[in-house]
């Protein structure tokens, strides 16, 4: 039995909800498993600093650097086998990972999506866009999804939703903001902590 699940966290962004796991490891909220990587698919990523901040190892695996999808692919699985990672959580990470790479972590990789999936999810919907699809559509409720990764993109198995309001004179901006506070933070680190919890157990 494990002691604790060894978690990378995989960014391209501002890492706000990084910072969320962080915040929640450190207020206890994660207990069964540990951040223990995050690896980055720019070498500009904000993220990179905030884990830097909380002493968790950043590494940069950059596709546009070193290529092709398997040199990518190589790399973040020699990194995540250094570590011997248990799971994966994708938080605001921006690149498409393949079928092979994801059978290696079959039901041990986690994506956030803000939106309600299945609506305004899938290839092409990412950070602004999203919102912005919702509001183009006119939805008068959106929110956030933590789902397991497989095949197809936002297409694996629901493991939480929140719904969020979406209000008159909202933009992208102001509602991406709404859905991460009152959505994303909260559930991205319980639904961490549920599937770190299974592991362990295992
Ligand atoms: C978050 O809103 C996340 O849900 C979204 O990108 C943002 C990253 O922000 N992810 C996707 O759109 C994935 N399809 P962060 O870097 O501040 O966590």
């Amino acid at each position: 039995m494990l002691k604790k699940a060894k978690i990378a966290v995989l960014v391209s962004g501002g890492g706000t909800n990084l910072q969320a796991l962080i915040d929640a490891q450190n207020s206890g909220l994660i207990k069964s498993g540990e951040i223990c990587l995050v690896l980055s698919s720019r070498g500009d990523a904000y993220a990179l600093e905030r884990a830097q901040k909380a002493g968790i190892d950043g590494k940069v695996v950059s596709k546009k650097e070193l290529g092709t999808q398997e040199a990518f692919e190589s790399l973040l699985l020699q990194y995540l086998n250094e570590y011997q990672i248990d799971l994966i959580v994708l938080a605001g990470f921006m690149s498409i990972l393949s079928e092979n790479f994801i059978k290696c972590y079959e039901k041990r990789i986690l994506n956030v999506h803000p939106s309600l999936i299945p609506s305004f999810c899938g290839q092409g919907f990412y950070g602004l866009r999203v919102h912005q699809a919702a509001l183009d559509y006119g939805v008068k409720v959106t929110g956030a999804t933590v789902h397991f990764v497989n095949e197809i993109p936002d297409g694996g198995e629901i493991i939480l939703q929140k719904a969020v309001d979406i209000l008159e004179g909202d933009t992208p901006e102001i509602l991406q903001k709404r859905v991460m506070e009152q959505a994303e933070w909260l559930l991205l680190p319980q639904a961490t902590e549920m599937v770190s919890a299974l592991l362990i157990e295992e």
